[in-house]
């Protein structure tokens, strides 16, 4: 609550840059980025990579293909999601439109200005949450939001407002004055976000903002993130976590290897799958012939072991209930208990197999 009239207060205190308290929309026409040195540390996302032998080059020039032609558009004041998988492309294209990283072609466009064109017109508007949090640990968590503050030219009064209002919002008041050097993963990640709406941008990018949050803390984030977003933002964010997307999203995009696979809104999009249940069972042992003969039954597209847990494994299917009788009778024959069933509804984790046949959380 607080921060929505603080947002409204900050804009009509100040005249907003562009427009007249306007949303500003996301634009990208045919992105193609293809990086031509590897990623800076392994860094766990699968890549297409072909060494291409230039003329005279003693070393293979890696061709990695991270954007393969990405066109979006996001309205003025919409919460939009790019779901995907690790190295889909995500965090790429999201560098892009906040000017960090250089297309290799196509256009990117924040309101009315090329993003690569117009870098300082860009960089008032927006705000960024880069997925790993890049706080100056020699700083007090206040200093970082005072700081940035001063960098947008905010008056000193303000800003010590506004500090004091997001530190609150965030649940850091009370670790406010202390170094960041000893905050934990989550408090430094909340404290990225708070810096990103500091200078209350226009457009919010959050690439992958509830990684490594615990679930309390992400609910305290999405209702932040919605509160953001009533007061006429656009909020773009990446996930890999379809719930996230579900549940907070307006529209999303669902990337993979560069490429936008489906569009629309989440009960659009997981109406567009044909079948699409996910049963979550838990047996009573483990067993890997229960795993193949479930594999067999009519109309289960993939059976999937649980890391860390053995005796558990996600069943998806085209039909939800009809099978759970028949999962019964089959552990019943191989003398294994089947302890627990979850069923859910087609979901955007099975859309998402459904265009690759994969599963999102590869
Ligand atoms: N700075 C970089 N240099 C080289 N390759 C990169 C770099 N950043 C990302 N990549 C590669 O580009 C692809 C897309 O990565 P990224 O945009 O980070 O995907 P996501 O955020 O969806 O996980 C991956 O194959 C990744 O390894
Ligand atoms: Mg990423």
């Amino acid at each position: 609550m607080a921060l929505i009239s603080l947002s409204q207060s900050f804009l009509t205190q100040r005249a907003p840059p562009y427009g007249i308290g306007m949303s500003t929309g996301i634009r990208t026409r045919d992105l193609r980025k293809t990086y031509t040195s590897p990623p800076p540390l392994a860094s766990g996302g699968g890549f297409g990579f072909s060494a291409a032998r230039g003329k005279g080059n003693k070393q293979p020039k890696p061709q990695i293909v991270a954007l393969d032609g990405i066109s979006l558009e996001v309205l003025p004041g919409e919460i939009f999601g790019l779901l995907g998988p690790n190295g889909a492309g995500k965090s790429t294209t999201v560098g892009i439109l906040t000017t960090r990283v250089r297309p290799t072609s196509g256009q990117a466009w924040i309101g009315e200005h090329d993003v690569w064109a117009e870098q300082v017109a860009v960089k008032r508007l927006i705000g960024v949450v880069q997925q790993r949090p890049n706080l100056d640990f020699t700083l007090t968590a206040r200093e970082i939001l005072l700081f940035h503050g001063a960098y947008f030219g905010i008056d000193s009064h303000e800003r010590t407002e506004r500090a004091t209002t997001l530190l609150e919002r965030f649940k850091l008041t009370d670790r406010a004055d202390q170094m960041v050097r000893g905050f934990s993963g989550g408090m430094m990640q909340r404290l990225a976000i708070a810096r990103a709406m500091m200078h209350d941008p226009q457009v919010l990018f959050l690439d992958e903002p509830s990684a490594g949050l615990d679930p309390q803390t992400r609910l305290l984030l999405w209702e932040i993130i919605r509160e953001y977003n009533q007061s006429g933002k656009t909020v773009l964010l990446t996930t890999h976590n379809m719930e996230e997307a579900d549940a907070l999203c307006q529209r999303l995009a669902i990337i993979d290897h560069g490429k936008n696979i489906a569009l629309g809104t989440p009960a659009e999009l997981k109406a567009s799958v044909p079948g699409g249940y996910l049963l979550r069972l838990r047996f009573g042992q483990h067993s890997p012939e229960m795993l193949q003969r479930l594999q067999r039954l009519a109309g289960v597209r993939e059976v999937r072991p649980i890391a860390n847990n053995e005796n558990s494994a996600d069943v998806y299917a085209d039909r939800g209930g009809s099978l759970v009788g028949e999962i019964a009778s089959l552990a019943s024959a191989a003398s294994v208990e089947l302890c627990d069933v979850h069923i859910s509804e087609p979901s955007l984790e099975n859309l998402f197999l459904h265009h690759t046949g994969r599963s999102l959380r590869d």
